[in-house]
């Protein structure tokens, strides 16, 4: 409610960026030279290859992942609502010559604004600014075609504990206890592999590859719409 209250008055296409130049330039940089090429390699397996897949990196950001999908042969959205990773995301699929979609938007407002599904919806490091949470999983489900998958990386609540403000750690309590979610508390660990169930679904993987951060592939039913 607050968040979406929030995303009235500040409009992307009205530029408003949440994101400082400055900062994502720094931010770019830092995950374009530390590429994750093991998550990159795990969700093509899960997914049984890109080429000819129909991808969205949903909060894709600087883009490297969107431009590493595209280089292996799928045909890749980039969605986010940050003009300034917009330029960069760009200018980077520009010098990997590759093809693909931008869009800038609210996350939330994804399928809306796309009025298609894909094979693969990808939201790395993304999942906790969806205004809430089992709305959002419920966004990213309407995303995916029948038979297709989602693979979310998302810190959980215990992320960064020790540095939270009391406020912030009210909130993450508040939005894990009783579902209210105020500002981007992470979500606590279990809630987003709990709201996709609440959807037909084929099959489920989820790993925790560290104490605060869980992955979670999802393949949606066959017969889902
Ligand atoms: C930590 S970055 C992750 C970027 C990228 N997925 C990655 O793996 O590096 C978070 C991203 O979410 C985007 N973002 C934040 N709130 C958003 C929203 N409500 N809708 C769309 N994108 C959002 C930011 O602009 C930023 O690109």
């Amino acid at each position: 409610m607050m968040n979406r209250l929030h995303a009235l008055f500040h409009r992307p296409e009205r530029g408003w960026d949440p994101v400082p130049c400055e900062y994502a330039r720094e931010y770019a940089e830092r995950v374009w030279q530390q590429f994750d090429y093991q998550l990159l390699d795990a969700v093509e397996r899960w997914t049984d290859g890109f080429a000819g897949k129909e991808i969205l990196d949903l909060g894709a950001g600087p883009g490297q992942f969107a431009v590493a999908f595209a280089q292996r042969g799928a045909l890749v959205t980039w969605y986010d609502v940050s003009r300034n990773y917009l330029c960069i995301a760009q200018q980077k699929a520009k010098e990997a010559g590759v093809d693909i979609t931008f869009v800038l938007g609210y996350m939330d407002e994804a399928p809306r604004l796309l009025h298609k599904q894909f094979d693969l919806v990808f939201n790395r490091v993304c999942f906790y600014y969806g205004w809430n949470d089992f709305l959002f999983a419920k966004v990213i489900y309407q995303l995916i075609r029948p038979g297709g998958y989602a693979c979310i990386e998302a810190n959980n609540s215990t992320f960064g504990w020790d540095r939270l403000s009391l406020t912030a750690r009210f909130r993450t309590w508040l939005n894990a206890t009783l579902g209210i979610k105020i500002g981007h508390p992470h979500p606590p660990r279990g809630r987003i592999p709990a709201a996709f169930l609440r959807y037909p679904i084929k099959q489920m993987l989820v790993e925790y590859p560290e104490p605060h951060l869980d992955r979670i592939f999802v393949q949606k039913a066959d017969q889902a719409s």
